[in-house]
């Protein structure tokens, strides 16, 4: 037996250090969180995907009364850059939640189910997709891609 040791690196920001184009990501992800359908948990998570051709696309958590028919802010945005724009790469993407009930001062990363939904996304278009997720205040941490943040994600591959 051996022990195999799978490192993960993150940068870490602070608001002020983010470029313009970053910020730009996160005011429409901030838009976005705040037209999130969260009745139940009262959790808000808005996503912003930049693509290959300018575009940006948001989506947000839309939850339901039975439960797991809800889904999250991450998916609900790749799913729609797949459906609408299917030969476009996605290059960043921006995440913020924001709970009703207290603050969320530190970097609120994606779900797993939303981390292998995304990876699918990175694998079909052969190139990363840069994340950066946060709080509604406080740090901001990015991950060069989503394999890095997922070791050992299930590839399509394995179906061969
Ligand atoms: N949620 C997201 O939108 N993204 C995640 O990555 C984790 C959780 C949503 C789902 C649900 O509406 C609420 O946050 C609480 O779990």
């Amino acid at each position: 037996m051996r022990k195999i040791k799978i490192p993960l690196y993150i940068d870490e920001f602070e608001l002020d250090e983010l470029p313009a184009d970053i910020l730009a990501l996160r005011d429409a992800a901030i838009e976005a969180r705040e037209k999130a359908y969260a009745p139940y948990s009262h959790f808000r998570v808005g996503a912003a995907l930049l693509l290959d051709n300018g575009k940006i696309i948001t989506g947000s958590n839309q939850e339901n009364a039975a439960f797991p028919s809800g889904m999250c802010a991450e998916r609900v945005a790749i799913w729609y850059a797949g459906a609408q724009y299917p030969g476009n790469k996605i290059l960043k993407m921006f995440i913020t939640a924001r709970s009703e009930h207290k603050p969320i001062n530190q970097p609120i990363p994606p779900c797993g189910a939303c981390r292998q939904s995304m990876a699918e996304y990175e694998i079909k278009q052969k190139s990363p997709i840069e994340i950066y997720f946060s709080g509604e205040t406080g740090k901001i941490w990015r991950t060069p891609s989503v394999a890095n943040i997922l070791p050992l994600l299930f590839d399509g591959k394995n179906l061969d």
